[in-house]
């Protein structure tokens, strides 16, 4: 029998294939096509303390091979996302991962004391490729000693066994660097990549195409940059386990990410021209897997670090 469960530190999933944070919401359209259940897991998109409304629109750009969004983090904030969205979640039998963004480091610290006593989360993804208000709008993600604050802060107030997942972007020197800051603050896990920042220009307005001027890079154009994110994170700290995501359409596409190092692989913007890419993807990932010749998943992660003397 193929063994397909993995974990993200201490927490436990059955299958591999999880929702990326902003992609699907809170899986309520999902729903309408598919089992949550079926899913490694449902990761909310990321919430706030406050209710926002998002940025100026127009907010997407098509791209070649990809997409531009400048959504921010709209969302109803995080009381009301606890008054709804997480009770219907465990109605849904859905394994759950919450994402939280903030403003501030205390940001971090408020919402984690608000989710330290909800019951029936499995992990908390914590999406620090956001701007800080308290230094010049620098993103948190993009400095050692601001990434380490805010996990730090996550870590004191969500107590318990909760584990921790911290979401980076790509848009740094050494992501090796950050990595290690992070797992030093208390993450238990890595979530690689966030987009990429992006322009756009019209060339018949000649103005940049979104309200925001600029925005994250999605899709199968960023896939060469996750799988060296992940090689390089995996290297670095073989122990620390990855949540690999950007441009996975197709079984053969999460395949890759997991040779590189990814315990696990998030599925987005594939979504939106398929509401059904995640199912789609872990049925192709698990019959790449079997038919590479592997008994497990967890045989295959990592396995492009392996010298050729050392293969199964
Ligand atoms: C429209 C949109 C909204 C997103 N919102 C969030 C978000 O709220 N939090 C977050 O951590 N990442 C967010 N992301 C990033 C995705 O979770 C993912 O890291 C990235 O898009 C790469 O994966 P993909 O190429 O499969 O989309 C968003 C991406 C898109 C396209």
């Amino acid at each position: 029998m193929f063994n397909y469960r993995t974990n993200l530190g201490q927490a436990e999933f059955e299958n591999p294939i999880f929702t990326a944070s902003g992609c699907a919401g809170s899986g309520k359209e999902l729903s309408q096509f598919f089992n949550l259940t079926e899913l490694g897991a449902v990761v909310t998109k990321s919430i706030m303390l406050k209710p926002r409304s998002g940025r100026a629109t127009p907010r997407m750009a098509e791209t070649p091979s990809g997409m531009l969004n400048s959504i921010g983090l709209q969302g109803p904030g995080i009381d009301q996302f606890l008054e709804t969205d997480i009770p219907w979640l465990r109605e849904q039998g859905a394994t759950i991962v919450v994402s939280i963004a903030g403003e501030s480091t205390e940001d971090y610290a408020v919402l984690a004391r608000k989710l330290r006593a909800v019951p029936g989360l499995a992990a908390l993804e914590v999406n620090i490729s956001c701007p800080n208000v308290e230094n010049r709008g620098q993103v948190f993600a993009c400095h050692p000693a601001t990434a380490r604050a805010a996990i730090e802060a996550v870590r004191r107030n969500i107590g318990g066994e909760l584990p921790i997942i911290a979401k980076l972007t790509p848009d740094v020197t050494s992501i090796v660097e950050i990595a290690q800051e992070v797992v030093a603050a208390g993450a238990d896990a890595i979530a690689l990549i966030n987009t990429v920042l992006g322009m756009v220009i019209d060339t018949t307005t000649m103005r940049p195409k979104l309200a925001g001027k600029t925005g994250g890079l999605s899709g199968p154009a960023i896939r060469p940059i996750a799988v060296r994110a992940i090689y390089q994170v995996h290297e670095a700290l073989p122990q620390v386990r990855i949540l690999g995501m950007g441009g996975v359409s197709s079984g053969l596409d999460a395949f890759e990410l997991i040779l590189a190092g990814a315990s696990a692989v998030s599925v987005g913007t594939a979504t939106f021209g398929n509401p059904t890419a995640v199912i789609k993807i872990k049925e192709e990932l698990k019959n790449e897997l079997i038919e590479h010749g592997f008994d497990s998943l967890r045989e295959a992660v990592g396995y492009a670090h392996r010298s050729e003397g050392n293969l199964i």
